[in-house]
């Protein structure tokens, strides 16, 4: 079958074999790219509009007990200055937000002992009293299924969990051996079942990643439904031991884009601050390539420099509003209205 073929199977089946992944993934040109874009583009836009949801993401903490190789806040990398927000730092940044007509607050943060199971279920709560219009997603890494329950209980209603690959042996590669893709397939499954609109994803372009792990992230994904999908390509970091490989590569990420949005036509799916790093017309290529969400940063100035997972991630010196200020025109430059609606996951 020519790929093309493949795309509109895709688009029927909503899955497809593993050869067929695989075959796209080895011989996708700049016609099949612009194939799966438009379609996907247009499928977005029948159940959306032209229209894309503001996320404000809090990146509250970059200390982490995590050593993944591929990022720039792991344990080990010592010239990386740690901080910390406490709960009020959080609130401004919300109180912030919300006066620019954000109604979902995503809590970032490294995967952090400090905050306890009960400190971040009183910050949840008081986001939530305070908010009661708007949604909390988290995204903290991996806890005991008793903390996201705990979590959920609080008012929060996504949680965002990027598998990073769904074949064991590359996330071997990607992860010292205290971390494994059987917990963080436990972690998801855990979301799902607790009730949390679930996001996964992955990077493109990750080191030792080949196209039949691309073909095994999509059917993962195929299975698991999630609501959410964050995709970007991977750009190395400066003090990690991926330092010299190469970054992802933008035409690929728009591909696995376009076909997440083929396969799972309601999902919400971000363009990413990684594409738009990679490439300065990248969060608009996503949006076209079928994202509609983008996740302004609300962090305080102060700390974005220290949130770095990779190198020369944009945005790190402009003030919340100046982000903001520069994604809304970077949206309405390619015909598209921002908006700030909750926008949760919707089975249409
Ligand atoms: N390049 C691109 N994305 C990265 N992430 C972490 N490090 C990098 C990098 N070097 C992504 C991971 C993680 C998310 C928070 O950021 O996929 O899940």
């Amino acid at each position: 079958m020519k790929n093309k073929e493949i795309i509109l199977k895709l688009q029927s089946n909503r899955a497809l074999e593993e050869g067929e992944w695989i075959q796209i993934f080895d011989t996708f040109d700049d016609e099949d790219l612009r194939f799966a874009m438009d379609l996907a583009r247009e499928i977005t836009i029948e159940r959306f509009g032209k229209k894309i949801y503001f996320r404000g993401i809090v990146e509250f903490t970059n200390v982490c007990k995590n050593d993944c190789y591929y990022c720039g806040i792991r344990a080990g990398n010592s010239n990386c200055a740690r901080y910390r927000l406490d709960e009020e730092d959080i609130l401004a940044c919300c109180e912030d937000g919300y006066a620019h007509g954000f109604r979902t607050f995503v809590l970032q943060g490294g995967e952090d002992p400090h905050y306890t199971k009960e400190k971040m279920c009183h910050i949840v709560r008081s986001i939530t009293e305070r908010y009661p219009d708007c949604a909390v997603t988290m995204s903290i890494g991996e806890l005991d299924r008793d903390y996201y329950q705990a979590l959920y209980d609080a008012g929060a209603v996504r949680y965002l969990l990027r598998h990073e690959t769904a074949d064991a042996e590359h996330y071997a590669l990607l992860h010292p051996a205290s971390q494994t893709l059987e917990s963080r397939m436990r972690c998801l499954k855990d979301l799902k079942e607790i009730g949390f609109q679930t996001g996964c994803g992955i990077m493109v372009g990750s080191p030792h990643q080949t196209n039949l792990h691309l073909a095994k992230d999509m059917m993962f994904m195929a299975d698991f439904k999630p609501e959410m999908v964050g995709l970007g390509p991977f750009i190395p970091h400066r003090d990690t031991p991926f330092r010299d490989e190469a970054a992802g590569s933008v035409d690929k990420t728009l591909m696995v884009i376009a076909l997440t949005r083929i396969m799972l036509p309601n999902a919400l799916i971000p363009s990413t601050t990684a594409l738009g790093t990679a490439e300065a017309e990248g969060r608009q290529k996503g949006v076209l390539a079928g994202c509609n969400v983008v996740m302004p940063n609300l962090s305080p100035l102060e700390v974005r420099k220290k949130y770095m997972l990779y190198d020369g991630k944009v945005g790190t010196d402009m003030s919340a509003e100046a982000g903001i200020r520069t994604l809304r025109a970077q949206m309405e430059e390619i015909g598209y209205e921002v908006i700030v609606a909750r926008g949760d996951f919707k089975r249409r």
